[in-house]
């Protein structure tokens, strides 16, 4: 069981990264390699677009819990700052974040049935908040370790910094939602459910918000090879210490699926081309 989360500490605490400690003139002298880029760019709009994540929270049972309300206000700041702060490098790097294709918000019609049936499920389910720890906790897992391995493949001291940083909130987020998804997942008919919806509606953060190439692009730039593999895998294990959650699949299984399917669209366009 993961020690009791300090919720007064974390609220007293909370803050914005500190962007004026970055030596952003030092960006420049060193080379960011063109993968990383266009991995932060995905990080960025997706650390960005919390705020929209937030709307459809609201429209659940999230905030009928004083402490996780109080949790996300804070949650809320702390990862807009990220969001700044991945702009302010890509533009220190000479590669400006360009305005979105779509507006922020617009989403597709499946998106927002999707949320219409998660919010119909909050307010028909009272236990709806385990789901949404659980959730909380493989994401933020899933983005603290995809900063990890971009700080090891992407080898930029001032991105390094700052990707520091922001995973030192991160693993803050990480813990709230692990420890509360811990306690709420003990009654084994909430595990259960709860177990039902991630089997069914998890994919790894971002999707939906960004186009699937570059979901993929990231997810074989951060998670392919040994040591990337280890990585996703190591989340896998630590959401499956989660009641209900024993040989849950999640990141491992989805980069499986989504090399297989990659090499499944090469095999297609390479027979096409000798056809
Ligand atoms: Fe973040
Ligand atoms: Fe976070």
């Amino acid at each position: 069981m993961a020690p009791a989360f300090n919720l007064d500490a974390y609220l007293a605490r909370s803050k914005a990264i500190d962007l004026s400690a970055i030596a952003w003139s030092e960006v420049p002298h060193h080379p960011v390699p063109a993968e990383a880029i266009r991995t932060l760019r995905y990080m960025q709009d997706i650390e960005s677009h919390t705020i929209i994540y937030l709307r459809s929270l609201l429209a659940t049972r999230a905030i009928d819990d004083p402490e996780v309300a109080a949790f996300l206000a804070c949650w809320l700041y702390e990862e807009t700052f990220h969001g700044i702060g991945l702009a302010r490098f890509l533009e220190a790097a000479g590669h400006p974040q360009p305005p979105r294709t779509v507006p922020r918000g617009q989403e597709s019609l499946s998106q927002r049935l999707e949320a219409g049936l998660i919010a119909r499920v909050s307010r028909a389910w009272p236990d709806f908040c385990a789901v949404h720890m659980t959730w909380g906790a493989i994401n933020e897992l899933t983005t603290l370790t995809g900063y990890r391995r971009l700080v090891a493949v992407a080898n930029h001291p001032v991105l390094t910094d700052l990707l520091e940083r922001i995973m030192l909130d991160e693993s803050r987020h990480f813990f709230f939602y692990y420890r509360q998804a811990e306690i709420r997942l003990a009654r084994r008919s909430v595990a259960w459910i709860a177990r039902l919806l991630v089997d069914r509606f998890w994919a790894p953060v971002g999707t939906g918000v960004q186009p699937r190439s570059e979901r993929d692009f990231m997810a074989a730039y951060l998670f392919s090879g040994d040591d990337g593999r280890a990585a996703a895998r190591r989340v896998d294990e630590t959401i499956r210490r989660l009641p209900g959650f024993a040989a849950v699949r999640l990141l491992e299984h989805w980069i499986d699926r989504s090399s297989g399917a990659r090499a499944g669209r090469r095999g297609r366009v390479h027979g096409y081309r000798h056809a």
